[in-house]
């Protein structure tokens, strides 16, 4: 196959339907699942919050992972060529494209605040490494984690990294880094050999913790505390948060899937691999709440702690657990894997599209856009100590109170995604060629016509709503 300098990288793209799955499930698999789920679960009530996000995967997230796979495979580009080039058979306005630049925006913005907090990741594997490595020297391997100094030093640690930019921009620079040097690499030596290393790894690693978890935790309380549902809790806002979690958590929006889509063989049946990449993803979730509340709770701790709940609360659980140091180590690693098969998809979408677009080199445009992201992360970081009070969108309700990375956090969630994943839907619901659609879908019969239904009138409806009342709860 001769080398185009298009979105496919001079490299034909995935080199098997597994490493296709791998790295889908890579790119959703992230630190949505780890660190955002159960902070939302533990924040909104646990089981009510559950069952919604549960209808919202399987009736608005599915069929547009699906969408979103026809049209980058269909298209076989980047996300806004894709689009262009799919809107151009079906004979609409090649403007329809707009849904892909939204996608690719959404995806680079995500990319650098995804970053910094993945540097937190870093920082706790440095720590908790470093713990792991005095307590086995000492020939103690399976002792507690951070046995010498007291509980509030060790709750203290994220306070200590907050205070800090020099240590924040360095960490997020560091995961930055690696992700560009995978994307870089390419798609088949880079980024399907990242996924083919660190999922399995990852699987391992959740299964061994879990278990861990159900023996030295609180099971019980974590399964009520995660299925019991609290239905009063389950207002227009935490609705949209949980929709904004949905698309998050699948990548759904935010420009990586189309590209992966474009790497995808045409003997691939896209509708069946979509279907195990967003339950993978969600089964993830649930396991990763049922891996983390045992050991919160088992040793009494506060379940909706926020997005402390894994850097505050967990160091101090696994302080008085058995082997805990080494298990806080494997936590962080597994995190580490998770987030970054995730940002090199995140990654992976503006860079297809600037190769397309302007033609650059793979290595020369991931790493203009790594640094870009980088200084937009910077400013993230320094939200949480010099620039403690800037409130990018406090003119606007819902963001009056959100530091610059939760801003960026909410704006992409919030909006960008669901409003990219409003426009796919109408888009593949109602504008692009019936039987182009048909054909890419691997669908056929009363499974397409359902399948296009859906895409057509529900995730519109759906999304508007949600959109609607979320983000004017005075409406109501
Ligand atoms: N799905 C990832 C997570 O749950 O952490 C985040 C993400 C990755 C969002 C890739 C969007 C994306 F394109």
């Amino acid at each position: 196959m001769v080398a185009t300098p298009g979105a496919q990288g001079g490299e034909q793209g995935w080199s098997s339907r597994m490493a296709f799955i791998l790295a889908a499930v890579g790119a959703a698999v992230g630190l949505g699942n780890i660190w955002r789920f159960p902070t939302l679960v533990g924040e909104n009530g646990g089981g009510a919050f559950v069952l919604f996000y549960l209808g919202c995967v399987l009736l608005i997230g599915m069929p547009l992972m699906l969408s979103e796979f026809v049209v980058g495979r269909a298209g076989k580009s980047d996300a806004v060529q894709s689009a262009s080039r799919v809107a151009e058979r079906s004979g609409v306005s090649r403007r329809w494209r707009v849904f892909g630049g939204i996608e690719i925006l959404a995806g680079f913005l995500i990319l650098s605040f995804y970053s910094v907090v993945a540097g937190w990741v870093i920082y706790y594997v440095w720590l908790s490494g470093g713990d792991f490595l005095s307590n086995a020297l000492a020939g103690e391997p399976f002792r507690g984690a951070f046995p010498d100094i007291g509980q509030d030093a060790v709750s203290g640690m994220m306070g200590a990294l907050f205070e800090s930019p020099v240590r924040l921009i360095l960490v997020h620079a560091a995961f930055m880094a690696v992700t560009v040097w995978i994307v870089a690499s390419g798609v088949h030596d880079g980024i399907e050999k990242a996924a083919t290393w660190l999922m399995p790894a990852f699987f391992a690693l959740l299964v061994c913790i879990t278990i861990y978890g159900a023996f030295t935790g609180d099971f019980g309380r974590a399964l009520a505390f995660l299925f019991t549902p609290d239905f009063s809790k389950l207002t227009p806002p935490v609705m949209n948060e949980a929709l904004g979690q949905a698309f998050f958590s699948l990548s759904l929006g935010a420009g990586g899937l189309i590209t992966y889509g474009a790497y995808v063989a045409k003997d691939v049946n896209l509708a069946p691999t979509a279907a195990t990449i967003s339950l993978t993803d969600t089964a993830v979730a649930l396991v990763a709440g049922l891996m983390i509340f045992p050991i919160v709770l088992g040793v009494g701790l506060d379940p909706s702690a926020g997005p402390a709940l894994i850097f505050q609360s967990l160091p101090v659980a696994f302080q008085t657990m058995p082997a805990g140091s080494l298990i806080g180590l494997l936590f962080f690693i597994l995190i580490f894997f998770a987030a970054l098969t995730s940002s090199i998809s995140l990654l992976e979408g503006p860079t297809a599209w600037a190769i397309d677009r302007f033609g650059l080199r793979r290595p020369v445009a991931a790493m203009l856009l790594g640094l870009l992201a980088f200084l937009i992360g910077v400013a993230c970081a320094l939200g949480y100590n010099v620039w403690a009070d800037v409130r990018p969108l406090g003119f606007w309700g819902i963001f009056a109170e959100t530091d610059i990375l939760d801003t960026l956090d909410g704006f992409t969630g919030k909006i960008m995604l669901p409003l990219a994943g409003l426009l796919l839907a109408i888009f593949v619901g109602w504008k692009a060629d019936r039987r182009l659609i048909e054909a890419e879908s691997g669908l056929s019969g009363g499974a397409f016509a359902l399948w296009r239904f859906v895409v057509a009138w529900l995730c519109p409806a759906a999304v508007s709503l949600i959109l609607l009342f979320g983000l004017f709860p005075g409406l109501l």
